[in-house]
């Protein structure tokens, strides 16, 4: 069938209004009966697993970069992580009882698929998170769990990497509960807090009018950074590309407190910082790092909760988040990142959906 706009100016203004819609029908699939637990599919063995292995591109490479925190705090599980191109072509070990995942929202990925060949006959497991269930990744694996997005189709990816996010977000949770990680306790809580994240997420689309105008300075800048640490250390990452994907503007991500290892000699008047600070035990960290920012006369845009907001006093900008449990805030805090690059692309006018010199499924190597 025919994908059209519903009503959006673009495919990814689209895209980016369903995710609590697909969140909620993804967290649906993903539930047990009596909805107090989590289900996946029959035969994923983590109890036996000694080692995750992740492989991906892009934006999926970025969903396993948050997913890393999240087994090895939730399931104790020690994870390996690395871009496709590079995986494939180091001598990297591996053992009989290792799982390796694959993250792609096409499944086509040549480089992706080629980690796949590469690692299948040597692992336990080939485990797949897809958007597409024909597709090559899904079939060469041994178990394929689908992301439910629905067709993706602006270049820059958005509902799918919140999609990859909750999968994984629910592997790491059974991981953490087949390996006896985790109390029930600690289970019940946390899978509460991702039953929450629909809501959340329609709380944090909300903020797209002051985010439209938070991102006129934005547009007129040269080169952004972004500071996060933990889980927000990849969503950092995430919005640089998707600033750099459909702005042109250039944008690098920094760990916060790798700042003072080489980025603070950039920073000026001219030089717009975003930093993701929820309120949670590194904000402290973080803040410290953008008064260093500050300090330069940076023009910083802090995104936070209202209790990061009102600790950190007087910032030259701020974007108020709904407070949101831990596990959660990396998915909720995409939303920003996305709306950022979109208003700002809209300011300067480039083609949102169909970004020069890339393509939505990269299926050369
Ligand atoms: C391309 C797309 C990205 C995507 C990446 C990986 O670069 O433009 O949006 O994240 O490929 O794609 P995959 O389909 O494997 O997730």
């Amino acid at each position: 069938a025919q994908v059209d706009k519903s009503g959006h100016k673009h495919f990814m203004a689209k895209e980016m209004a369903e995710q609590p819609a697909i969140l909620k029908a993804a967290l649906g699939f993903y539930s047990g009966l009596d909805s107090d637990t989590l289900e996946l599919p029959e035969g994923i063995d983590f109890a036996r697993t000694d080692r995750l292995i992740m492989v991906a591109c892009g934006t999926a490479y970025y969903a396993c970069q948050v997913a890393k925190y999240w087994f090895e705090k939730y399931a104790g599980l020690p994870v390996e992580l690395d871009i496709a191109s590079e995986y494939r072509y180091r001598d990297p070990v591996l053992g009989r009882d290792n799982m390796a995942l694959f993250v792609s929202q096409s499944g086509e990925t040549a480089d992706t698929l080629a980690a796949l060949r590469h690692v299948r006959p040597h692992v336990a497991q080939v485990v797949s998170v897809v958007n597409v269930l024909t597709s090559s990744i899904a079939r060469e694996s041994d178990i394929a769990l689908p992301i439910h997005a629905g067709p993706e189709i602006g270049v820059a990816s958005t509902k799918a990497f919140t999609a990859q996010l909750l999968v994984l977000a629910v592997l790491a949770l059974e991981a953490g509960r087949a390996r006896g990680f985790l109390s029930a306790e600690d289970y019940a809580r946390l899978v509460e807090d991702l039953r929450s994240l629909p809501g959340f997420m329609a709380q944090a689309l909300d903020r797209e009018g002051e985010i439209e105008r938070l991102t006129k300075m934005l547009s007129q800048a040269r080169d952004v950074l972004f500071l996060g640490r933990g889980t927000m250390y990849p969503m950092a990452h995430e919005g640089a590309l998707k600033l750099k994907e459909i702005s042109y503007i250039h944008a690098e991500a920094y760990a916060a407190g790798e700042l003072k290892h080489g980025p603070i000699a950039l920073i000026d008047s001219d030089f717009p910082v975003i930093v993701f600070a929820p309120f949670d035990g590194l904000y402290d960290k973080t803040v410290s790092n953008m008064q260093e920012v500050m300090a330069r006369q940076g023009e910083v845009l802090l995104i936070s909760d209202p209790a990061g907001l009102k600790a950190a006093g007087e910032v030259p900008h701020s974007l108020q988040m709904p407070p949101v449990p831990e596990l959660i805030a990396p998915i909720v805090y995409a939303v920003p990142a996305q709306l950022i690059a979109y208003h700002t692309a809209l300011h300067r006018g480039t083609d949102v959906d169909q970004p020069r010199n890339l393509a939505k499924s990269v299926t050369v190597e």
